[in-house]
């Protein structure tokens, strides 16, 4: 419902603006040459403004049930300008049988142009609003309101201008209309050579926070953690270099690998390691680096280019040293050029065991990590396999999966077969996760999901939007064996509560709210989509200031109609509530929470890893176009930057 009314009501917008255009432009005709054909065309055009006007007072009104965050910005446009094309539509446009023109009656100048020109301007400023931002909107309606003042002046101010001047006018008036649309839809459009995340804009979320930006604090350089010296557990090499992947259609892929191959190497480690693991970059000409998506690591080794260390450059290395404090399934992927790198396959798994599991034990432990190869007609895979595979395992193994998807868009997985259980997402696990017949999940870009069967006698069917697993006794099972498609598995519903350390009720000392909008225009001298926060984009979203011990609360309203899965670096958020209902399964602790089209969710998390760190939308593309912002803590700084004249790029 909601995807249907946004999208109605931007085309409505959208159609309205050479509509109004139009309509501007038989009002501008001076009197006497509007003839019979010129009201008809009148009646039209302003006939089509007022449809789609109460169009979409009706569509901001359907809103209502979302929440007046969804409705009212709408409304504040769109009522206003019904008003107004209504009345004028009323008043001099409409029809009156028997009258020469089909006019109630003449229309009277200047007052009848100029109350013609509002409506129209009103049309504008409302779509300008909906499609490109406030700003745009305000822009809009000054330079319709300059245009017909100055097309007035020119054309009847009753001094015979001569044909010249009136053509220059005209080209004048275009030329000024062109630009301040242009102007409206580039806010943002250009990004500096070089920005420090330290040096922007910032919110404190109405804690108090005294002279927190320069009394010189750290650098997120020191923050490398109080417990990472020793002899690591574990060490690993991670080598990111060029390689051509087969997938199993036949199709090649020139990927970019950890090590040669993509998925990268799985790493597998225990609770209390100590990792450690050194990058090397073999790639041609380009940076890279790792970010450890969901393990909340310390600030230095988060693996941010720009923000918390320099992209490795070819032929550099980097080491990164962290304890695996938290059991679950995570994973890597580079955080330079992400929208590009993770895409062309540098990512991988990293599970963390529990320190007390068998080094061998009969059960089966599989990665499942769903990634769509773009440069190959967007084919969707598990691993490097686009179809079918098929595993052998013995009745009455104990199987855990760990789903992942790598991808920016939420892919729905299917287990069926057998009776199954959620224990895990984003890593913590479910409490007391009850046995589902089977499921269905809408797994969210960069998020994972742990599922347990025990195997039965008979196959067990996953699949992922196109590619499957069959897992069956004999090894050779076909996927056909689906039967009904489960119920959707809902996280806010799912296992039995839990004591939380803190929850809806606590003592919250910094609020936010982020709001997602939808904008056509430019980023970056290019034309985009943005989804903006706020109505901006990066860098010019403020930084969400906090302390350490903080509880902050943030609410994530999506009013666009795409899905954004918000990843906050380094901490776990626990959902209090999605669309105004809280959450009563078990807690749900997110690191990357897909807010679908117009769902509202509130979580909160606290503050207790210092540092400068990523909130940023986790499908690449987006976070490319500026959907990314941070989370900064009082006193730290950075001594990197990003943008053209730097080689950090995170995005
Ligand atoms: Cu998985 Cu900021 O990233
Ligand atoms: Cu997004």
């Amino acid at each position: 419902m909601f995807l249907w009314v946004h999208y109605t009501d931007m085309v409505i917008a959208l159609l309205a603006v050479p509509i109004a255009v139009a309509a501007g432009w038989v009002v501008m005709r001076p009197p006497a040459s509007a003839g019979t054909k010129g009201s008809r065309m009148r009646r039209l055009l302003f006939g089509l403004l007022l449809g789609g006007a109460a169009l979409r007072v009706v569509a901001a009104l359907l809103l209502l049930p979302n929440g007046w965050d969804f409705a009212g910005p709408r409304l504040v446009f769109v009522a206003p300008t019904l008003a107004v094309v209504a009345t004028v539509h009323a008043v001099w446009v409409r029809p009156m049988p028997g009258s020469p023109g089909g006019e109630r009656r003449a229309a009277r100048w200047p007052g009848d142009y100029w109350a013609a020109a509002v409506a129209v301007g009103a049309v504008l400023v409302a779509s300008a609003a909906q499609l490109a931002g406030t700003g745009a909107a305000a822009l809009t309606g000054v330079g319709v309101l300059g245009a017909a003042a100055v097309w007035r002046r020119t054309r009847w101010s009753g001094r015979s201008a001569g044909r010249w001047w009136r053509t220059a006018a005209k080209g004048a008036l275009g030329a000024a209309v062109a630009a301040a649309v242009l102007a409206a839809l580039s806010t943002a459009s250009q990004l500096p050579a070089s920005s420090s995340m330290t040096g922007g804009p910032a919110d404190i979320g109405g804690g108090s926070m005294a002279g927190h930006r320069h009394h010189g604090g750290a650098s997120v350089t020191t923050l490398t953690g109080t417990d990472t010296d020793g002899v690591p557990a574990r060490r690993f090499t991670l080598t990111a270099q060029p390689a051509r992947i087969r997938l199993d259609s036949g199709q090649q892929v020139e990927a970019w690998t950890f090590n040669g191959v993509t998925p990268g190497p799985q790493l597998r480690v225990r609770q209390g390691d100590l990792v450690e693991v050194t990058l090397v970059n073999r790639l041609p000409g380009v940076g890279v680096t790792l970010h450890w998506h969901g393990v909340d690591v310390p600030n230095a080794m988060d693996g941010v280019a720009g923000v918390t260390q320099d992209a490795v450059p070819p032929g550099g290395r980097f080491v990164y040293r962290f304890r695996a404090k938290q059991v679950g399934t995570y994973w890597y992927h580079s955080h330079e050029m992400s929208s590009v790198q993770v895409r062309r396959g540098l990512f991988g798994a990293l599970v963390v065991l529990p320190a007390n599991a068998p080094e061998q034990s009969g059960d089966v432990d599989e990665t499942v990590l769903r990634h769509t190869w773009v440069d190959e007609d967007g084919v969707a895979t598990l691993g490097v396999t686009t179809g079918v595979q098929r595993r052998q395992t013995p009745a009455g193994r104990q199987v855990r999966l760990r789903l992942v998807n790598t991808d920016g868009n939420p892919a729905t997985f299917t287990l069926t077969g057998a009776p199954v259980r959620v224990v895990a997402i984003d890593g913590t696990d479910v409490h007391e996760p009850g046995l589902l017949k089977g499921v269905r999940i809408l797994v969210g870009g960069g998020a994972r999901y742990d599922l347990t069967f025990t195997m039965p006698d008979q196959p067990v069917v996953l699949r992922a939007d196109g590619p499957a697993i069959v897992y069956s006794p004999d090894g050779n099972a076909g996927p056909d064996h689906a039967g009904p498609a489960p119920a959707l598995l809902d996280p806010a519903r799912y296992g039995t509560p839990a004591a939380t350390p803190f929850g809806a009720a606590s003592h919250v000392d910094r609020r936010f709210t982020l709001r997602v909008d939808e904008r056509l225009g430019f980023y970056d001298g290019r034309p985009a989509v943005r989804y903006t926060f706020n109505n901006r984009s990066f860098p010019d979203v403020p930084m969400l200031m906090v302390s350490p011990g903080d509880l902050v609360e943030v609410t994530y309203v999506n009013r666009s109609g795409q899905h954004h899965p918000m990843h906050l670096h380094g901490h776990h958020m626990l959902v209090l509530n999605r669309d105004g209902r809280p959450t009563s399964g078990s807690p749900w602790w997110a690191d990357t929470l897909d807010v679908g089209p117009g769902e509202t969710y509130r979580v909160a998390f606290r503050a207790d890893n210092p540092g400068i760190w990523m909130d940023h939308c986790h499908n690449l593309e987006h976070a490319a176009n500026g959907m990314i912002l941070h989370l900064g803590y009082s006193g730290i700084t950075t001594p990197f930057q990003t943008g053209h004249g730097t080689a950090n790029h995170p995005e």
